[in-house]
């Protein structure tokens, strides 16, 4: 059981380094780690922020555990350059095309939700983002008009097979939930969105069980904070499920506490908090671990198939939660390392 550790940027090697004593912690037989650089770091180490050293370690693990990209000294460089290119090429070589972000309000935590704590408390629910396509991977420039002026432009596009793959995932995770979902997006004004909900229809055809909603991105926004009690799995694009998970968190009360699992067709899997690199609070030991911890939980779960130690994760997080450890972000006042230690104690 080989797992690739790209720690990243930021607070990427410092919540990574707490998911790392997790996962070493339950002395798991035959689980090898290995490092490689990704990102910024990677940039700056090989003058490329995915080296082939690190895609061929990420491909040639069972699972990827990764930190987070990002390093304002690097938004300036030619685009693929960027330590963001990293995390957009693994998800696109390595085929990461389901994206699973799920959100539910931990026990003792609703008063920390950025909604009322009996709106918060009836939060469960599963983002499914598409990873694969979407306007993040059509064709983009800045062009110079003939009249002289700058023009930006991104090309969206979905094929009805990246849509149909989508949606299996988002109806099979459905039926082992609630049986309901919702696909969120934007058919009243895009074309790409219209086909969208035309495939999303017709695959619900195979999962007579599951009860299928369509809604507008800028209404699920709305009912995502109205009442977000009322989503059991939400399935998106790329672009609405990267916007709307943000807001999921907070919901739930912090970015530093939702994990994510990327899917691809094979057992391979990519797990990283949904968080980036918080340039503003890196190197500081202040940033939450909870979300990277729980990607390691999910690495175990969907790409070893280890349910137990998974589950044993998930209960000491729950239970550290519990019992009142917060970091800055719920509050509170204990760093990155000190938050690990009280999960490990859990353990
Ligand atoms: P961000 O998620 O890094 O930070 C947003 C805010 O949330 C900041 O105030 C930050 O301090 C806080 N925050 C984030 N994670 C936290 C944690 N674990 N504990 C406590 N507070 C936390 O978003 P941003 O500032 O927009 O982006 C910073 C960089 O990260 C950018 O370069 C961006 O492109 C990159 N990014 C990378 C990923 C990824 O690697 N998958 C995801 C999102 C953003
Ligand atoms: C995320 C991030 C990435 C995305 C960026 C860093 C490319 O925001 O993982 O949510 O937009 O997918
Ligand atoms: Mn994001």
């Amino acid at each position: 059981m080989k797992i690739a550790v790209l720690a990243g940027d930021g607070i990427g090697p410092e919540v990574t380094r707490e998911a790392v004593r997790v996962l070493e912690a339950l002395g798991l037989p035959g689980l090898e780690l290995v490092e490689a650089d990704v990102g910024g770091a990677a940039y700056k180490a090989h003058g490329h922020p995915l080296p082939p050293a690190t895609l061929e370690i990420a491909r040639a693990s069972d699972g990827i555990l990764f930190g987070a990209v990002g390093d304002p000294t690097c938004d300036n460089l030619e685009r693929h350059l960027r330590p963001e290119q990293a995390i957009l090429g693994l998800r696109k070589e390595l085929g990461l095309f389901a994206n699973l972000r799920p959100a539910r309000v931990f026990a003792g935590l609703t008063e920390f939700s950025a909604l009322r704590p009996e709106v918060a408390g009836a939060i469960d629910l599963l983002i499914v983002r598409e990873l694969n396509g979407d306007v993040y991977f059509g064709e983009k420039g800045i062009r110079v008009l003939p009249d002289g002026r700058r023009q930006g432009w991104d090309m969206m596009s979905y094929a009805e097979d990246e849509v149909r793959r989508i949606a299996h995932v988002a109806f099979k995770a459905a039926m082992g939930r609630g049986k309901k979902l919702c696909s969120v997006d934007k058919a009243n004004v895009l074309e790409t969105f219209q086909l969208w909900r035309d495939v999303m229809i017709e695959v619900s055809a195979e999962y007579p069980e599951v009860e299928l909603s369509h809604m507008y991105v800028d209404n699920a926004a709305m009912q995502l904070v109205r009442n977000p009690g009322q989503f059991d799995v939400i399935v998106t694009g790329n672009m609405f499920g990267d916007i709307l998970s943000d807001q999921a968190s907070m919901c739930v009360g912090s970015i530093g506490l939702l994990a994510s699992a990327s899917l691809s067709e094979g057992t391979l899997g990519l797990y990283e908090p949904i968080h980036g690199s918080a340039p503003d609070i890196a190197g500081k030991g202040l940033a939450n671990p909870i979300a990277t911890i729980l990607s390691a939980a999910m690495l175990l779960r969907h790409s070893l198939g280890l349910e137990e130690p998974a589950a044993r994760i998930e209960a000491a997080v729950a239970g550290a939660l519990a019992d009142g450890i917060r970091g800055g972000d719920l509050g509170g006042t204990m760093g990155t390392v000190a938050i690990g230690d009280a999960i490990l104690e859990r353990l």
